[in-house]
């Protein structure tokens, strides 16, 4: 039976641990110039409505390193861009490759692609979720501060596609989430309402940045405007002007907070140069793991254990 990872409730404690040692150990192996092949002969697809940089170099180049192919399609340049259905397109690439990577808007294109399609998909951002950013930024976490029991994460920010994934994180790991939003960009009620039954208090929702990031282990921003919104810009620009992570913030959390942003980022609004180029961010480390998370992940899903 294929597996998809379209959220991240979409995987146990028990295999969140699994993946996060694998790529703890790929990531060893590939620092002393070991590659192993467990997907030669196998092709990944990539199908992408949305632009992006981290995502699709950091899969393309796991699969690389695994041994297979990567097959990239901008969907504008498929017959999707001509009506032909997600459910025919998803009949047809499954004759063809062996999983799929989508970035796309609606979080349904990509559930419907994924109830058809015979192979493993696997969420590459929607405008709802972004499981494989939050799955490898617990892997830099964990390397920067051991397990995450009982660390405070704060999310500072729009209630995002992003911040969505954090809040399921904290439905499957026992982590403290304090989220501060402006009114009216909060997380979407029923997510936050769905994992708050798990997770109780563990989650807590506040407007007020210095009180999300007060004693915080983990700060966590992304851009004011994601993919999708561009002509709410200025709109969002005056909204979120006082949850800017700079360097005042960032004072208010524990000395040793890492500051965390999956990039890309807007230098000079959600975070300042001196916090982004500071001793307390993680960021380019994020991104790398992105890759190490993403080949343990592959592994799993299209690998002979898939
Ligand atoms: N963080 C992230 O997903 O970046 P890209 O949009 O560049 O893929
Ligand atoms: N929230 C951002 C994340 C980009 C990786 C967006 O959806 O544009």
């Amino acid at each position: 039976m294929k597996r998809d990872l379209l959220t991240i409730l979409d995987v146990s404690v028990e295999e969140i641990e699994a993946l996060l040692q694998r790529a703890t150990l790929l990531k060893e192996r590939l620092k002393k110039g070991e590659l192993d092949a467990s997907l030669a002969g196998k092709t990944l697809g990539l199908l992408f409505d949305k632009p992006s940089t981290r995502t699709r170099v950091s899969f393309e180049v796991a699969m690389y390193q695994l041994g297979g192919h990567v097959l990239f399609m901008s969907s504008k340049e498929t017959q999707l861009s001509r009506d032909e259905s997600l459910r025919d397109t998803a009949l047809v690439l499954s004759r063809y490759i062996d999983g799929l990577v989508v970035r796309t808007y609606a979080d349904e294109s990509l559930r419907e692609l994924a109830s058809h399609a015979e192979i493993p998909v696997i969420n590459g951002l929607t405008d709802l979720y972004h499981p494989c950013q939050v799955l490898g930024d617990i892997l830099t976490v964990r390397e920067k501060k051991g397990d995450l029991d009982s660390l405070k994460v704060a999310w500072v920010g729009d209630g995002n596609n992003v911040a969505h994934s954090w809040i399921n994180a904290a439905v499957r790991l026992p982590f403290q989430l304090s989220l501060a939003c402006p009114s009216g960009y909060e997380p979407r009620k029923d997510i936050l309402q769905r994992a708050q039954e798990s997770a109780g208090d563990r989650i807590h929702l506040s407007a007020d940045p210095a009180d999300a990031v007060s004693n915080a282990d983990v700060i966590n921003t992304d851009v004011w405007t994601s993919m999708g919104q561009e002509e709410e810009r200025q709109k969002r620009l005056a909204a979120f002007r006082d949850f800017q992570i700079n360097n005042e913030l960032v004072r208010k959390a524990k000395s040793d907070v890492i500051v965390m942003h999956c990039l890309p980022a807007h230098r000079g609004e959600e975070i300042t140069d001196g916090v982004m180029d500071g001793p307390n961010s993680v960021v380019f480390d994020q991104a790398e793991n992105r890759m190490h998370l993403q080949r343990a992940l592959l592994d799993w899903l299209l690998g002979s254990q898939g």
